[in-house]
């Protein structure tokens, strides 16, 4: 089968890694007598730079065209790149909320598990005297809450004003918990909701038609956490969670802290789903303008994305899962981007520095 991959490699160290991302897939699918066609589009900066909008419609209409999206990152450093001059709507990161709800990519999924290789890396502390060891995964509903909200600036009675505006319908609520369930159900039957309901009323909507919901699931546990409190557990106890089931916003910050006790954010790969096979993946970290065009990004959040595209959007298990075999096996050789060297000299000095596409060719080597 030949599989027709949409591929925006963005701006910054975009290109770099969707390169690596698509190395791999090119040599496992070889493997199994499979092959992808890539079309190219641009997104973000890029895209502006060239059609003066962060995404077109041509591009969009491409990616409908294809049995899945692969892509990198998209946006520039915040301060200094003239995109930030223009008009939000006209900015890179306009372009990938355009493609997320256009596509009605409403759940995103962001596994956080820390690999025993890494450990040395994962900035908590041991427990109990033993490492780290934790395995999740963040629901995060993606088309709707702040994000798309109505906002705009005015001034009112002479002092300059912005509103953003939080809504959440419970037809939306009901379909991302649907989701969460769903992945809890292949895994450890444990889902926390995650809401700041001592506040919000969209929050108490969510706790309301996310209790109806684990109903229909009787053998999943549900536990309502704040998201304060969250935030504290990921850095105190990130053992206790399986599957955390939240909205746009809070999805977004949470998400970021869960990859980096990961010990790194350079690991942690996404799927953005809808209702059919389609998905969207991409890596849960940005651009990283500041080393971009160096060879030196870690890209296996975006193989380990290009994973979970297998599996998710193809049903390819055995080829996800020699991906991520071999992520394992290029981790326990020692091989390290930077990002992932251990901060001890000694033990770093028995590792080998590679740089992103020599990370990319060490993965694609180790296919089974
Ligand atoms: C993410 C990113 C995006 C988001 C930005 C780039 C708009 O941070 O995918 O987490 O906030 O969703
Ligand atoms: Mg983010």
């Amino acid at each position: 089968m030949t599989i027709k991959i949409c591929r925006i490699s963005g701006d910054g160290i975009g290109p770099e890694i969707v390169a690596e991302a698509s190395k791999v897939l090119d040599t496992v699918l070889a493997g199994s007598g499979n092959s992808a066609v890539y079309q190219d589009v641009l997104m973000g900066g890029c895209s502006i730079d060239k059609y003066g909008v962060p995404l077109t419609d041509e591009a969009i209409d491409t990616a409908r065209k294809c049995d899945a999206v692969l892509q990198g990152s998209i946006g520039g450093n915040t301060t200094t790149s003239p995109w930030y001059k223009l008009p939000p709507e006209k900015r890179p990161e306009a372009g990938l909320l355009k493609i997320r709800k256009a596509l009605g990519l409403y759940a995103n999924l962001r596994p956080a598990y820390l690999y025993s290789e890494l450990s040395e890396s994962c900035p908590l502390a041991e427990k109990n005297g033993e490492p780290r060891k934790f395995d999740l995964i963040m629901v995060r509903e993606l088309t709707g809450g702040l994000y798309f909200g109505a906002r705009h600036t005015e001034e009112v009675n002479g002092i300059l004003t912005a509103t953003d505006t939080d809504v959440y319908n419970e037809n939306e609520i009901r379909r991302i918990a649907r989701t969460a369930f769903d992945v809890a159900m292949k895994r450890r039957k444990k889902v926390t909701s995650v809401d700041k309901a001592n506040v919000l009323d969209t929050s108490r909507l969510w706790r309301k038609i996310t209790k109806e919901v684990s109903e229909e699931y009787p053998e999943v546990s549900l536990d309502n956490m704040l998201v304060d409190n969250c935030a504290m557990q990921l850095v105190r106890d990130p053992e206790q969670f399986d599957v955390i089931l939240t909205e746009n916003m809070f999805g977004d910050i949470l998400s970021d802290e869960a990859s980096m006790i990961t010990g790194s954010i350079g690991m942690l790969p996404s799927a953005s789903l809808c209702e059919t096979s389609f998905g969207l993946y991409e890596p849960s970290h940005g651009s990283a303008p500041d080393i971009a065009g160096k060879n030196i990004a870690n890209p296996l959040a975006t193989i380990l994305s290009a994973s979970m595209m297998l599996r998710y959007s193809f049903d390819m298990i055995k080829e996800a899962d020699a991906i991520e075999e071999a992520v394992r096996k290029t981790l326990s050789d020692g091989i390290r981007t930077t990002d992932i060297m251990p901060a001890d000299k000694e033990k770093a000095a028995s590792m080998k520095p590679v740089s992103c596409s020599e990370m990319g060719d060490a993965v694609a080597a180790r296919i089974k």
